[in-house]
């Protein structure tokens, strides 16, 4: 890994979560379901974000499909972790890990075919990734939702979805695939969100052009 941002050495996230994952022991890899969920739809080409990665295996399941990925997080702890698998795998070439804070993460608009994040919200970062799927891409996500502040009290209000969101919250152009209260038996009470933006018509070009073989499908095609 890199050295840590001069701006991101104090940031209290970062602190509070690599604390978190050098005192956790042996991590698994498994990718979140719904990144498995999302990465066994069609999707046009292009990369794959996964946003507050944490240690988690969906950037490296999208990469052992073929799929470029970017996996960012505050934490260069959680990165070291994401960086060691990815070697052992052999999958460094297709990984980009970016230790960044999501707020002010600034993706180009319309350049992943995936934008999955999990166990993490923000509103402005839920607009950022929004904006950065592509044409005929999908959007993932799962937070916690209000409820689970009565089971966690401390829990800041900023870190929870209120009702109907996130679905709520998304801009014109987007289908709602699948939104899905999750009960809190196991876990806190959650939400998740697939959705998938409206093909442009470049894309449906694209797609149409890859049909005829005017040039060869990538190989996550
Ligand atoms: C609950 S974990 C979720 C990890 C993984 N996505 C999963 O579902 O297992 C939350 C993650 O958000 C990251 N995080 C917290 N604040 C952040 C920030 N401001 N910018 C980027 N990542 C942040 C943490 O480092 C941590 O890896």
């Amino acid at each position: 890994m890199q050295k840590v941002p001069r701006e991101l050495a104090g940031h209290p996230d970062r602190q509070r979560w690599n604390d978190r994952y050098q005192g956790r022991g042996a991590v698994s890899f498994e990718p979140h379901p719904l990144a498995a969920a999302a990465l066994a739809l069609p999707l046009p080409d292009g990369p794959v974000a996964d946003l507050a990665c944490g240690p988690s295996g969906s950037a490296l399941l999208a990469a052992a499909a073929g799929r470029p990925a970017t996996a960012v997080d505050i934490s260069d702890v959680a990165l070291g972790l994401m960086d060691g698998e990815a070697r052992r795998r052999g999958l460094t070439d297709l990984i980009t890990l970016v230790q960044a804070d999501l707020p002010a993460w600034r993706p180009e608009p319309g350049s992943y075919a995936l934008v999955i994040c999990t166990g993490y919200w923000d509103r402005s970062v839920f607009e950022t990734a929004a904006a950065a799927v592509t044409g005929g891409g999908l959007l993932a996500w799962e937070a916690l939702t209000a409820e689970a502040r009565q089971v966690r009290p401390g829990l800041c209000p900023a870190w929870c979805l209120e009702p109907g969101q996130p679905a709520s919250l998304l801009p014109s152009g987007f289908t709602v695939l699948e939104s899905a209260d999750l009960p809190g038996e196991h876990h806190l009470p959650r939400r998740n969100l697939l959705a998938r933006r409206d093909e442009t018509q470049e894309a449906r070009n694209a797609g149409k052009a890859r049909d005829r073989g005017d040039y060869p499908a990538p190989d996550w095609a």
